[in-house]
């Protein structure tokens, strides 16, 4: 991805379709499920970066019981526009997950290949539990059966940018969710 003007990476930028405010609203009301299920047995926030890291940020902040932060990268092998299921885990987690309720913090679940694969080698560790909050769901694009446990935006299939997802490594720094001009 390569702008040579402000204006250039702008115009990409088509509409704003989840603003600030609404996505503020969201994060208080899933921090609240996080702290009506949990009671104090040990919970460990997985972040599956890049594109969780704001979401991650913003969220551990409304949790209110004793929490532990980790992170994990994946990439991801992609055949045109969707993900392979084929899934490199590129930075490891440096818990024992046996000991902990593990809550999978992700950004959007599209094919949802990329999690299964995920949940299927941390269920191999036996956590005490495993839950998935994501931020953005597009069910109309799944091509294996995975739900989230907790979702805070359906979107219909358009590709999005912002609060931490990209396009091109760029646009993870604007503060709302905006729709990308193809
Ligand atoms: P999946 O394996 O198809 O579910 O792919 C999930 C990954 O693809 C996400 O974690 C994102 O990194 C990326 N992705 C899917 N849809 C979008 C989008 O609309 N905008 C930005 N990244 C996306
Ligand atoms: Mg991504």
């Amino acid at each position: 991805m390569e702008f040579n003007s402000k204006e250039e990476w702008e115009k990409k930028i088509k509409r704003v379709i989840i603003p600030e405010e609404e996505i503020r609203k969201e994060i208080r009301k899933a921090g609240e499920m996080i702290n009506s299920v949990y009671d104090g047995s040990p919970i460990l926030l997985v972040s599956i970066l890049k594109g969780s890291f704001i979401f991650m940020a913003d969220l551990c902040r409304e949790v209110t019981v004793p929490c532990e932060i980790a992170f994990m990268a994946a990439k991801s092998y992609f055949e045109g526009t969707e993900s392979s299921g084929h899934v490199e885990i590129t930075m490891d987690l440096k818990h024992d997950i046996s000991r902990y309720h593990v809550i999978i913090i992700e950004d959007i679940i599209d094919t949802g290949r990329t999690l299964n694969e995920i949940i299927k080698l941390l269920k191999v560790r036996e956590p005490l539990s495993i839950r998935v909050i994501t931020l953005l769901d597009k069910p109309d694009r799944r091509v294996v059966e995975l739900k989230a446990d907790y979702s805070l935006f359906t979107i219909p299939d358009y590709f999005v940018i912002g609060y931490g997802l990209d396009y091109g490594e760029f646009y993870r720094n604007l503060p709302y969710i905006a729709e990308f001009e193809e």
